[in-house]
């Protein structure tokens, strides 16, 4: 697959089939995220896998909510995206120039372990709704500590959809705004 295919290939996947996950699969994507960029190279992430079955229910229970999220039961990956501390320059460069960089990074972070499991023929979706106080302590995550997103990941049980976008005018300019 090359670039081009890939980022067609990713797409939010609301069903799977129940078939789990090889972990080295897992490990693949979770190493592309390492190797993603952050500003001053701060990596302001920890990605809690969670495969336990028990604790996938719980994960899918506190996802779902005003009929968001249902598809997250019997998902066999659930990955918890905990936002960690920017290093002092990172944190010095957000502070001056009112830039939210951790998210900034978490984004992409993120995204590189989506495409790593399109590459892998994996589905991902990721998600910011859901009850996150009830999943950190769910995942034992220490008190303060936020989990901006949660991934879910497994085979897709569902064709690939044709992308719905803004018109590239819309989205891009040249040389002005
Ligand atoms: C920060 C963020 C939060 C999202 N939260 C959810 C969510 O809670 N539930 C959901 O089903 N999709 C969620 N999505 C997926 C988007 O709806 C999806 O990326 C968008 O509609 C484009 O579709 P595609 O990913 O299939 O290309 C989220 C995506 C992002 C980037």
């Amino acid at each position: 697959m090359n670039f081009e295919e890939l980022i067609l290939k990713r797409q939010s996947d609301r069903k799977y089939l129940p078939d789990p996950v090889a972990k080295e699969d897992v490990i693949k994507c979770l190493e592309a995220a390492r190797l993603s960029p952050s500003a001053c190279n701060a990596q302001p992430w920890k990605f809690v896998v969670v495969d336990d079955k028990e604790k996938l229910a719980e994960m899918a229970d506190a996802a779902e909510g005003l009929g968001m999220n249902k598809f997250t039961h019997g998902v066999p990956v659930i990955v918890a995206v905990v936002l960690e501390k920017m290093n002092a320059s990172a944190k010095l460069g957000s502070l001056v120039k009112n830039k939210d960089y951790c998210m900034l990074d978490m984004g992409m972070a993120v995204e590189h372990f989506c495409l790593q499991a399109a590459e892998l023929g994996l589905g991902t979706c990721i998600m910011g709704w859901f009850d996150e106080k009830r999943i950190a302590k769910l995942l034992n995550v220490p008190r303060g500590k936020r989990i901006p997103l949660i991934i879910s990941l497994g085979y897709p049980a569902a064709p690939t959809r044709n992308k719905v976008r803004k018109p590239m005018e819309e989205i891009s300019s040249w040389n002005e705004y």
